[in-house]
């Protein structure tokens, strides 16, 4: 089969991790989106990045969409003989903001629009495609099929259930990032029996507080599981989570952090002097294929 001819866009949204209590499972697709244009070439490799991290990530075929397209394309058996590729970012890198799925899923979805390989991979082998690149599948899920999910790995083989939320979102973002793999170093290789089911119950609150009692997000957003032992690696997001949550505020970390997010608006006086504040809703679609503009 041969390529699509003209230009694709792909839009995909960033995305919170964890929403507290549900450490490596809860996503949420946040209304704050990276967008793709790929276009397949006659040969060679084009890559422009706009936005977040422009300047700053490579352009060659170590690029994280560049190797996620290229996953896809083993997988299918076909590739285009060259690609041009612009990124327009707006999710923010190294915040906690779903970013590196933001890359993965895009270029993936992008990937198999190029080669029209929908029948081929469907959502479920791309989640799992998307998951081995990634390494967990919680911002991933999100990514792919936008609203609340919860994924879980059964053995190898990743799977989410996806369900509607709407609930205002308001996120605070830091200057400085703070990488997934320190903020991972910093957990204990265990937990208190006490502590995992104090978590499993507002695990599950968390998911009817966003479906339907939203009324019980402040009892539902509480954490024993990581956020107090990745304070140190952020020690100004935590306090301002803390903050909040005195004042009865539904606040947590974002994903590994450092971003705050708030199930709240009208909250920004919260903000800290230098952070960047963005009001959002849930993106209850995932990643898109958009026609060419
Ligand atoms: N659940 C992950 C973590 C999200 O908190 O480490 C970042 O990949």
């Amino acid at each position: 089969m041969s390529p699509v001819s003209g230009p694709l866009r792909v839009r995909v949204p960033a995305s919170s991790a964890n929403l507290g209590p549900g450490f490596d499972a809860l996503g949420l697709a946040l209304g704050l989106h990276d967008e793709l244009t790929v276009e397949a070439t006659d040969d060679g490799l084009v890559v422009e990045v706009r936005g977040e991290g422009a300047g700053e990530v490579p352009l060659d075929d170590t690029h994280l969409v560049v190797r996620s397209m290229e996953a896809a394309f083993s997988l299918l058996g076909e590739r285009p003989a060259g690609v041009r590729l612009t990124c327009t970012n707006a999710v923010p890198h190294g915040r906690g903001l779903g970013s590196s799925a933001a890359a993965i899923v895009g270029g993936l979805v992008a990937a198999r629009a190029l080669v029209a390989g929908e029948d081929r991979l469907d959502d479920l082998m791309l989640l799992q495609l998307a998951t081995d690149l990634e390494g967990h599948p919680d911002n991933v899920a999100p990514a792919l099929l936008g609203g609340l999910t919860i994924a879980w790995v059964d053995g190898a083989a990743a799977a989410a259930q996806r369900l509607d939320c709407d609930v205002p979102v308001t996120v605070f973002v830091p200057p400085e990032p703070v990488s997934t793999e320190r903020a991972r170093g910093l957990l204990p290789d265990t937990v208190t029996h006490a502590d995992a089911s104090f978590n499993a119950g507002r695990a599950a609150l968390l998911v009817a507080a966003l479906t339907a009692a939203p009324d019980r997000l402040i009892s539902a957003t509480e954490d024993r599981l990581h956020q107090t032992y990745r304070s140190l690696a952020m020690p100004d997001s935590y306090a301002l989570v803390r903050r909040m949550r005195v004042e009865g505020v539904p606040a947590i970390i974002s994903g590994a952090g450092p971003t705050v997010l708030a199930f709240a608006r009208g909250i920004d006086d919260f903000c800290p002097p230098g952070w960047v504040v963005h009001h959002l809703d849930v993106d209850p679609h995932g990643a898109v294929v958009l026609p060419a503009s």
